[in-house]
């Protein structure tokens, strides 16, 4: 007989049936019920065994955290909270978890506490459910991108180009750090290295798909990214998941449709398929929020946050509107913005980006024509001289969880905005093909996955949507 998985049994449980589970005991009550969950489900299965059939030592052995395999009969549940149970006929115990050692206890532990746990706290059940809702998440992804049209695309993770032009890469050598080969000058020699040059861990996939996408239409990238930015936020990793998707022929206006049309699509997804996880999330939110002062707790509970998201269109403002709400605005009677925004061409800061959506639209916001000199070297340059075909989307408690653009087709005007931002040319010169070959008008953006699973868990922390979170100074695991 083969093992059943929770959820399985629970959605269509066939009474007076012979079952055989395996999972991890939650509970044991009694010396005579069993809690037992295997990851399938938030929900645990009761399991009931007859102690006087029991030695003493196997049930010493029933504790919190131990693997356990049962066999049995599914029955009606006499008792209150489950419909079914099993009448345990046989018990195994895979593994022992020793009560006094094993970390995860059926009481509240701190966030804190678990990060340090990584690899143990999948086993409570806000992890299993954010877990679970990640997966799903990812899920949609690719369904909504290969029922579009989309390819899926490998972007490398090892690469020589500094995509953004931020300086903020991991480097990749094989080179002794103690005694690196030099040149003539002093530099470093990476003509030496494994890969012959200086080579990075990607910050990001887009010019490579764009590449791609310049011959086969419509592609996406979905994979780790590294940025070696010191941020130490509730919003930054170091190693995040991103999506890229990539479309030729795609003006910024159609890139803001898509990217609108893509994310209410996977939100609309999950609340479909994860509601009994999403449900559990907005009750341990509405618990968590009961002990702060009401203007800290959010508006709307968890769902209808999510419906709110998925059923009306983004508001589309340009960055110079934007900066007109900000100068007119009135966040707080005594005290402005940390960073007042006085000129034109600043760049904003999370507080101008969190009034705007949280406070003045109350609704996720597209940012677009951004100045020129605050963006990256690839954006095509409007009319007007000074723009860029930038946009960024804005959501509620999480700020920037999308960046895109329109990139620059043109040759020259690429190779000249190159020099001014002093990207290299002769490192790009592939890049600078794609322009002298067949150039056509092309977008796409990058959505951060952790930033949209933070949105859709309610998690206030990234560095609980991910499993072995990568920031400064941690890697424990
Ligand atoms: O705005 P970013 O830097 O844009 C790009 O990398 C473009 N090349 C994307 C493109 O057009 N193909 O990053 C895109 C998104 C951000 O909006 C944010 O959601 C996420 O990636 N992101 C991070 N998420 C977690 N931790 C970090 N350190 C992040 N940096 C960016
Ligand atoms: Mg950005």
């Amino acid at each position: 007989m083969k093992v059943t998985s929770i959820k399985t049994l629970l959605a269509d449980p066939k009474m007076l049936q012979e079952v055989r589970v395996s999972g991890w005991v939650r509970t044991f009550r009694s010396n005579r019920f069993i809690s037992l969950n295997d990851g399938s489900t938030l929900q645990n299965l009761q399991c009931v065994v007859d102690f006087e059939t029991l030695s003493e030592d196997v049930l010493k052995r029933i504790t919190t955290g131990a693997a356990l395999q049962l066999e049995g009969i599914l029955v009606e549940s006499q008792g209150k909270g489950q419909q079914v149970e099993v009448q345990v006929r046989h018990l195994t115990i895979l593994g022992d978890a020793h009560p006094d050692r094993y970390p995860i206890q059926p009481k509240k532990h701190t966030m804190e506490f678990l990060r340090e746990q990584a690899h143990l706290r999948v086993r409570t059940n806000t992890f299993g459910a954010v877990m679970r809702v990640r997966s799903a998440l990812a899920f949609a992804v690719h369904q909504y991108f290969t029922t579009h049209g989309f390819f899926y695309f490998h972007a490398p993770i090892i690469t020589g180009a500094d995509a953004e032009g931020a300086g903020e890469m991991f480097r990749v050598t094989t080179l002794d750090p103690s005694d690196p080969p030099r040149t003539d000058t002093g530099e470093v020699d990476y003509r030496e290295d494994f890969f012959g040059k200086q080579t990075n861990l990607t910050v990001s996939g887009q010019l490579e798909a764009e590449a791609y996408a310049m011959g086969l239409g419509k592609v996406y990238t979905f994979g780790p990214t590294f940025r070696a930015e010191n941020s130490n936020t509730s919003r930054h990793l170091a190693e995040f998941w991103m999506i890229e998707p990539e479309m030729a022929f795609y003006d910024l206006d159609a890139n803001m449709d898509l990217a609108e049309d893509f994310i209410q699509g996977v939100v609309r997804y999950v609340l479909e398929h994860c509601r009994e996880d999403l449900e559990f999330l907005e009750k341990r939110l509405l618990e968590e929020e009961k002990g702060r002062p009401q203007a800290e707790r959010s508006d709307m509970p968890l769902l209808e946050k999510l419906r709110f998201v998925t059923d009306q269109p983004f508001k589309r403002v340009t960055y110079t509107e934007a900066i007109e709400i900000l100068r007119e605005s009135k966040p707080n009677k005594k005290k402005k913005f940390q960073y007042p925004i006085e000129a034109w061409g600043a760049d904003l800061q999370s507080e101008h980006e969190r009034y705007l959506v949280e406070k003045h639209f109350k609704c996720p916001v597209i940012l677009f024509n951004y100045p020129a000199q605050i963006k990256a070297f690839y954006m095509r340059l409007n009319e007007d001289g000074k723009t860029v075909r930038a946009m960024d989307i804005l959501f509620p408690g999480i700020g920037e969880i999308v960046g895109g653009s329109q990139r620059e087709e043109r040759l020259e005007v690429l190779r000249q905005k190159m020099q001014q931002m002093g990207v290299d040319e002769e490192e790009l010169w592939w890049y600078l093909d794609l322009r002298r070959f067949g150039t056509a008008v092309h977008s796409g953006f990058g959505l951060g996955f952790e930033r949209l699973v933070q949105f859709v868990t309610g998690m206030g922390n990234i560095r609980d949507v991910i499993p072995f979170p990568r920031t400064p100074q941690n890697a424990e695991f």
